[in-house]
């Protein structure tokens, strides 16, 4: 006998069934976008991916000749849960060769990915209810965290006259609104592939820190900068959280191994959160990442590939028609603005990827409010790849 629909039993399965409210968060529409180039090029297409943030090149020999030794060495263990002592020593060494800043190893914590660093700074610093300002575009996971875990993401906007990014007028205006617990940008940043100045991104330090305001710092995409050195939060106050990753400058997005700089006194706190967490960081990837710092020759002949792709569309998307986008300093993105060709990015999105085979990401998945007129193109494929996606981009445009 089946049970009404209205029946105790079924109330009560459906109650098991369904996923908690935190956990309502969009989707990454990229994911979308990939899908579709899949089936094209199951279908035999030639599809030119610029929607995926990631780089083409593998992890750098040095990084995989220590992961095979490793390997071969036998038993892959639980390590510290704070990471590989000798790894966090050579992130420390990195900020002195890199911005000659000192960075006490005892700081550095490896995680899995920076997507995990998210997790525990947010965790380490947040309460439920806290706000946390982030800028608009921005990456979507920011918001969707900070959401799931109870926080509230508040999104300032940003546009030509800041230069994309948060200024400290815009963040103490939000912050005397309602105050604000803490602030999260990015330089290089994603979609937009702006950076921040030097004295920008200081004068924006200091603001958050006088007025009380944590200050996170995602440096993931520091080593791909173009238009002039990226500089570090690290070496603005030891009070602001960096966050970075192996996944972008090393290309190591699959080993899953970043790393946070953090305040000292929250050290412990973020210790205790990775032992319950994640007990601790894939060992083979610690070892691997270690090693790739030896592979800097590797990894700046693949930025050179990036800085002749960011060339090669800056001169030849204008030509092709489609003249308008961000300041293309670094990352490998450039966001583009469609609004001159449509209302709806998602369509012109799937419309490109349909009748020319270039995948791209609409910019609804980064900007709830403007991205329905941009486009993010990611150049982190091959110079001649580059260079068909601009012919492919004319032809379409100029059929209309
Ligand atoms: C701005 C930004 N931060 C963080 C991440 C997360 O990267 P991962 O977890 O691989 O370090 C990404 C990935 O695309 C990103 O674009």
């Amino acid at each position: 006998m089946s049970a009404s629909p209205s029946s105790p039993r079924i109330e009560a399965a459906a109650r098991l069934a369904g996923a908690s409210r935190r956990s309502e968060i969009a989707p990454f529409i990229v994911m979308d976008v990939m899908e579709r180039a899949a089936r094209i090029e199951a279908a035999g297409g030639h599809v030119i991916h610029m929607e995926v943030g990631q780089p083409a090149a593998s992890a750098p020999s040095t990084a995989r000749e220590a992961a095979r030794r490793a390997l071969d060495h036998g038993r892959i263990g639980y390590t510290s849960a704070l990471g590989i002592p000798s790894l966090r020593a050579r992130i420390a060494r990195h900020y002195g060769e890199t911005y000659g800043v000192e960075v006490d190893p005892a700081r550095v914590v490896v995680t899995t990915g920076s997507s995990s660093g998210f997790l525990l700074t947010f965790l380490a610093q947040f309460e439920p209810g806290d706000r946390v300002a982030i800028a608009n575009p921005g990456y979507p996971p920011y918001r969707h965290i900070l959401t799931a875990l109870g926080c509230e993401p508040v999104l300032i906007e940003t546009d030509a006259a800041s230069r994309w990014v948060i200024t400290p007028e815009a963040l103490l205006d939000a912050h005397r609104r309602k105050p604000l617990k803490g602030v999260l940008v990015a330089s290089p940043a994603n979609p937009t592939g702006t950076m921040m100045r030097p004295q920008a991104l200081a004068e924006l330090v200091r603001t958050a820190e006088s007025a009380g305001i944590r200050f996170i710092s995602d440096e993931i995409y520091h080593g791909l900068d173009y238009a002039f050195p990226a500089s570090t939060a690290a070496a603005i106050s030891p009070e602001a959280t960096i966050i970075h990753s192996f996944s972008k400058y090393f290309c190591m997005t699959g080993w899953r191994v970043g790393w946070m700089v953090m305040p000292q006194t929250l050290v412990r706190a973020v210790e205790r959160l990775q032992q319950n967490l994640m007990i601790s960081v894939p060992t083979l990837s610690q070892i691997a990442a270690e090693a790739a710092f030896d592979g800097a020759s590797e990894m700046e002949a693949v930025k050179h590939g990036y800085e002749e792709n960011r060339i090669i569309l800056t001169t030849g998307l204008p030509a092709a028609g489609l003249p308008e986008f961000l300041p293309v300093d670094g990352a490998f993105y450039l966001y583009a603005d469609v609004a001159r060709f449509t209302d709806d990015s998602a369509a012109f999105a799937r419309r490109l990827l349909d009748e020319a085979h270039v995948a791209a990401t609409p910019g609804v998945d980064f900007d709830p409010h403007r991205g329905h007129h941009y486009l993010r193109l990611s150049y982190a494929g091959a110079p001649d790849e580059m260079r068909e996606a601009v012919r492919r981009i004319g032809d379409f445009l100029r059929k209309g």
